[in-house]
């Protein structure tokens, strides 16, 4: 009697902790895609087929870093729910062990007219009547590490990258690579040498023409190439586009899709959307996109939407280009402390590799004194705010300004900061790279009134130095070009093929190769963006990209758990009881609007004492949204380069007295996206905090804000 209790005990235990086992691991996303297991990056081949959702992703079915790329594949009826499926296409190995072929980003199709040939009868209906199957086709990047001749006779390079194909009869479940791959085995005349820098093919059907439409990047040259093709197979180079806009590091990831303009149908635009690594908004990855129009053969850049990095905004005043190379800092009015005390702007070309700054000339601050050991200050004249912008170009390691260990033993900063009043009101650090990039603030806050900059260099490690160059007063930014995600953690975004125009979905990686392969997560590394829905907005007469999460997510919402109005928030943090385990995974969105106070905004993931803390706020006087995770947990996992996870992000959004500002936060396990109510600035950050790091707060700094309203629902699992 004992014995058998005992067993149907242990048989409900067992169950029991099974089922609640699973995906609860310690930073465990809980609606977010994840792998069971292993590493997973770019999600690929998303296409609606047959009322599912496919996700294909980068997959290394044997271990927790890159490495034996593979696609693996999981469907879902609702952008929510997810159903593991099995690798759709699994790398090879010779019999010696040697990696043939991995199978790297690419997108999918369904060839409903059987342009291929690859439909085969599948069954008979009941009138007896030939039931064909709908091919779907993957067409992705083969990559070979080691030079073989294939048995098909295509001789191939060690490290060569191609385009490939494969098909499935059978909704995707299973997979046939065509005997004639690769389909475009090599770059065009003219940048023959990028063969191994040939990649991530996105394929379209353009119904004008009646042709498929490819994409691919040159991913060194910034260039992307753009084929048609009747079948698949057979592939003609219609164009190229770029370099242009943000063009560092490499550019991955490619696509083109159009969308109309305030869903407008008779306003279609057409929107190229791709991942640029390093060189992303902050450092390592990220994602721009760029306006434009296509006509079945050629991209065309809005002129609005493209910059010249050598032009400035009409009507600036020039603060310092730091052109006098034969001064010292002394001698143009600024104050240089401890290693530069003695020095002056160099000439760009003998200390980094200075690539944008063409007719803006050649000298520029550089805290790089023979190398990365010289520490100090230097710090500009005084002036008054007069002008809406600052903009200025920088380049150099990436070590931020952090105002909890500012003037403290632990601060390492390295960064290009703002005074005003005694306090730091903007503060940007490097990137971990030399090129110099346009970066502005918004000072509006602060007009009329008395400031100074600040470089200062407290680092000798590793990228531990700062350039500065072309300090501009404008009344509008310097864009660089335009971010699709201000945060650090969305790379190679896709788009599904198979939904109306109307409906473009995106999800995108939530990682970012800068420490991507560090971050503290078992069995799994890495999870996908919520699928947002892209659409063109006309803001302050831009068009630009904005995003929402989808709809659909709300299936995961409990009832409210929170909801209310504060006609005035006062002063400091006010606690907001949210039951666990919502405190950690939750939707919360709030509205606001500016009352005395400078800075409003919503901690989350913090203790009693704020010693961990997730910031979500706003900045009336900067104007500017927020993230900041300098305390969300677990940072130092980064080996030995220079640490890139901390910091604090931010998005311009201006605003007047009497807007009313929204934020809508998705809170998961160990991530946070933040979108504005236009969908204009959003935000993927990931964090890492303790279990008990659980308390929700809301806070307002220097005053008062008004109106705010805020209303939580837990978000439950989807897993
Ligand atoms: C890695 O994965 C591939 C494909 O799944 C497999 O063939 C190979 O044996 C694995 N290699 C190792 C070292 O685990
Ligand atoms: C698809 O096209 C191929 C080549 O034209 C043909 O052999 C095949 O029968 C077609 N499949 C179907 C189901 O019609
Ligand atoms: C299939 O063929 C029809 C009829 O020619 C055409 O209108 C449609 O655009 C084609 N669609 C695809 C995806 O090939
Ligand atoms: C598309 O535009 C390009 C560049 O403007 C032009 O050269 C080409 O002829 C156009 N093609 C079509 C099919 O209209
Ligand atoms: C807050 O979290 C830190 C870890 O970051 C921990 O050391 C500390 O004890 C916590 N404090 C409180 C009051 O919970």
């Amino acid at each position: 009697m004992v014995s058998v209790t005992t067993c149907i005990l242990t048989v409900l235990i067992g169950f029991g902790s099974f089922v609640r086992s699973y995906y609860t691991e310690e930073y465990r996303p809980q609606f977010h895609f994840t792998p069971e297991q292993n590493w997973m990056n770019d999600p690929n081949g998303l296409v609606y087929h047959n009322g599912q959702y496919h996700l294909f992703y980068q997959y290394n079915p044997n271990g927790t870093t890159w490495g034996f790329m593979s696609w693996g594949h999981a469907v879902s009826t609702d952008l929510v729910h997810w159903k593991h499926l099995p690798i759709a296409l699994e790398c090879e190995s010779d019999s010696n062990g040697n990696v043939l072929e991995m199978f790297f980003s690419g997108s999918a199709v369904v060839d409903v007219n059987n342009t291929t040939g690859f439909a085969i009868p599948v069954g008979k209906d009941r009138r007896g009547h030939v039931i064909n199957s709908t091919p779907m086709v993957a067409i992705y990047t083969s990559y070979y590490p080691t030079a073989h001749t294939q048995s098909n006779g295509v001789v191939i390079r060690a490290g060569q990258q191609s385009q490939s194909i494969a098909f499935s009869n059978d909704n995707g479940l299973t997979w046939t690579q065509y005997e004639g791959n690769p389909v475009i085995e090599s770059p065009p005349a003219g940048y023959v040498d990028q063969y191994q820098n040939f990649r991530d093919p996105f394929v379209f059907w353009y119904s004008p023409s009646s042709k498929w439409i490819m994409v691919a990047s040159l991913a060194n040259e910034h260039t992307l190439l753009i084929y048609s093709s009747d079948n698949l197979k057979a592939w003609k180079l219609e164009s190229q586009f770029g370099p242009e806009n943000a063009k560092f590091g490499q550019w991955e990831c490619p696509s083109l899709f159009p969308l109309y303009v305030d869903g407008n149908n008779r306003a279609e635009k057409w929107v190229i959307l791709m991942g640029v690594n390093p060189g992303g908004v902050i450092t390592g990855s990220g994602t721009q996109y760029i306006i434009g129009s296509f006509n079945g053969t050629t991209f065309v850049a809005d002129p609005s939407d493209t910059y010249d990095p050598t032009q400035i905004p009409a009507g600036s005043i020039v603060f310092q280009n730091f052109e006098s190379t034969s001064s010292t800092f002394k001698e143009l009015g600024w104050k240089a402390t401890g290693d530069f005390a003695l020095f002056g702007p160099q000439v760009a070309s003998s200390v980094t590799t200075q690539t944008i700054n063409g007719n803006l000339g050649s000298g520029l601050l550089t805290t790089w004194i023979v190398d990365d050991s010289a520490t100090g200050t230097i710090i500009s004249p005084k002036f008054i705010i007069t002008k809406n912008y600052i903009s200025f170009l920088i380049a150099g390691g990436y070590y931020p300004y952090n105002p909890s260990t500012a003037g403290t033993a632990n601060d390492n900063q390295v960064s290009f900061s703002l005074i005003v009043g005694g306090q730091v009101v903007h503060s940007q650090t490097g990137a971990d790279a030399e090129n110099l990039v346009w970066r502005s603030w918004n000072v509006a806050g602060w007009f009329g009134e008395e400031a100074y900059f600040i470089v200062t260099d407290l680092n000798t490690n590793s990228w531990g130095h700062l350039d500065v160059d072309e300090i501009i007063f404008s009344d509008t930014p310097k864009v660089e070009a335009n971010w699709n995600d201000f945060g650090p953690d969305y790379y190679a975004a896709a788009t599904y093929n198979g939904l109306p125009t109307a409906d473009r979905i995106a999800i995108g990686w939530m990682n970012n190769w800068a420490y991507g392969g560090n971050i503290p997560t078992s069995p799994w590394r890495s999870a996908m963006s919520v699928p947002r829905k892209l659409a063109l907005k006309t803001i302050n007469n831009n068009v630009l990209l904005v995003q929402q999460p989808v709809s659909s997510l709300s299936s995961l919402y409990t009832p409210s758990l929170y909801s209310r109005k504060f006609s005035s928030l006062k002063s400091g943090e006010t606690e907001i009881p949210v039951p666990a385990p919502y405190n950690a995974r939750m939707k919360l969105t709030v509205s606001f609007k500016r009352g005395t106070g400078s800075k409003f905004g919503v901690i989350l993931r913090s203790n009693a004492t704020n010693t961990q803390e997730t910031i979500i706020g706003y900045d009336f006087l900067g104007q500017n949204v927020f993230v900041d995770r300098f305390k969300s947990g677990d940072n130092a996992f980064v080996g030995s380069e220079p640490n890139q996870f901390p910091g604090h992000f931010i998005a311009t959004l201006p605003s007047t007295l009497t807007d009313s500002i929204t934020l809508n936060i998705l809170l998961d396990w160990s991530s946070v996206e933040v979108f504005d109510g236009n969908g204009q600035v959003a935000f993927t950050s990931q964090i890492f905090p303790l279990d008990d790091s659980a308390q929700v707060k809301l806070f307002s700094v220097g005053g008062t804000t008004r109106t705010v309203t805020v209303a939580i629902n837990g978000m439950k699992s989807s897993w």
